[in-house]
């Protein structure tokens, strides 16, 4: 008998997994560095990106860095991680005043480059990223939705399980026509789009920019992301999630130096934690931005990490093995639990076909008498055992809800159940 081909075919799959799992880039981030000019003439980077990487860099991650910059731009702070920059004639530049209204600063745009990223400017590797930061600093800058959107059944498999932070303060963000910035009084569009419809997005914002926002407008927010956070400065932060609303108190420091770049330490810490498995992301979340604040401003963004590097252990080989383990448990779970789902539901259409459609369907598909199976089979290229392909193609598929053939081929599928 051929048994042991058989066991050969789930168990080079397995390995096959797990070795791209281990492989896999731990942490993407996309969004536009920017030229800060303030007060005392100085010109340093900065950005939701600028920080994250720094703070990545402190955790002991190497990560995907995917930026738009002119030739001006300083992109020292991201040594040490895989950079690419789409390029611009000009980089997003901010011009300081630090006069108040609150706790926000006055801002002002001189140079815009006017790109949008998406995740077409990602190469492909760092795409299946295991957690994604996107950090947008103005409305026009980046298509969130885009981080959402799957090529097919294998992409949908493997990004479908990424952890993705959105850091959405730039999105809620309006130009005034003095050049500055103001915060706007609903969700952006973009925002809304960056959210998709699956409630797969931690969302990050700050009170300022939830503050003039109607209650409902909140409300459909929280609706629409897997989480929501809010930072409220001194007052810690709000978490809204499935078990609802949740204080988060901060870390208190001897001495606040300077809160630049603590908001996007918040979200980084919060999203690394979160992929690692912490017990309590929030928590680790408020302890990481409060190493934050206790550096100067006239070393960031390149220092905010550096209080946090060392007190968090490397996520090695073991735990990275483990992580990979628990999404195989959940994903197969998912997908029995579906194809349970879609194989009653198609049962109980079947019922009702006059008699031939099938075969029909079967002819259309280009399929031959046994050819279900090979059908089935050829769509789930890489999904793992043999027996339950049809199950498998039948649950992913209905992913999109526009493509007559593989309507066929979960049909089909189902019959060989
Ligand atoms: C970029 O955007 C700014 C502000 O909207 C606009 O004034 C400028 O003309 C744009 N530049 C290009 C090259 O489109
Ligand atoms: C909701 O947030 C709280 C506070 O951060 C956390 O303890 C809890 O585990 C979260 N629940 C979910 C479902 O994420």
């Amino acid at each position: 008998m051929k048994l042991w081909l058989l066991l050969l075919v789930p168990l080079v799959a397995l390995i096959g997994y797990f070795a791209s799992e281990l492989t896999r880039v731990d942490l993407l981030l996309v969004g536009t560095v920017t030229i800060d000019v303030v007060d005392d003439g100085s010109r340093p980077a900065g950005g939701a990106v600028s920080y994250a990487a720094s703070i990545v860099r402190a955790y002991g991650i190497r990560a995907c860095v995917v930026t738009v910059a002119g030739a001006d731009a300083d992109l020292t702070v991201f040594n040490g991680h895989e950079l690419h920059v789409v390029p611009a004639p000009s980089t997003l530049t901010f011009e300081h005043t630090y006069t108040w209204f609150g706790h926000q600063r006055k801002l002002r745009v001189t140079a815009n480059p006017n790109v949008t990223l998406s995740r077409a400017h990602v190469p492909r590797h760092c795409q299946r990223a295991r957690t994604v930061i996107l950090g947008p600093l103005t409305q026009h800058e980046l298509d969130a939705g885009s981080f959402l959107e799957y090529d097919g059944v294998w992409d949908a498999l493997v990004r479908g399980r990424q952890h993705v932070g959105l850091m959405a303060q730039g999105f809620q963000r309006r130009l005034g026509p003095d050049g500055r910035v103001l915060p706007l009084l609903t969700p952006s569009p973009q925002l809304l789009a960056g959210l998709g419809r699956s409630r797969r997005v931690s969302l990050f914002l700050s009170d300022v920019e939830t503050e003039p926002w109607a209650e409902d407008w909140l409300g459909l927010v929280v609706g629409s992301a897997e989480r929501v956070l809010i930072t409220r400065g001194s007052a810690g932060a709000t978490e809204y999630n499935d078990t609802g609303v949740h204080d988060i108190h901060i870390v208190p420091v001897d001495k606040v130096r300077d809160t630049n770049g603590a908001g996007d330490t918040f979200a980084t810490g919060y999203m690394l934690a979160l992929s690692r498995g912490m017990a309590d992301p929030g928590a680790h979340a408020s302890w990481a931005a409060s190493r934050a604040v206790m550096q100067p401003q006239s070393c960031k963004p390149h220092c905010a990490g550096d209080l946090i590097e060392g007190h968090v252990p490397a996520w090695g080989a073991g735990a990275k093995l483990l992580a990979a383990a628990q999404d195989l448990g959940s994903m197969a779970r998912g997908l029995l639990d579906r194809g349970l789902r879609e194989g009653l539901a198609a049962a109980l259409h079947l019922r009702e076909l006059p008699a031939g459609t099938l075969t029909q369907m079967a002819a259309k598909a280009g399929l031959g008498p046994h050819g279900p199976r090979h059908g089935a089979g050829g769509k789930q290229k890489g999904a793992g055992g043999a027996g339950s392909g049809g199950k498998l193609a039948a649950g992913l598929e209905d992913e999109d809800d526009d493509d007559d053939d593989d309507e066929v081929v979960m049909t089909v599928a189902t019959v060989t159940l």
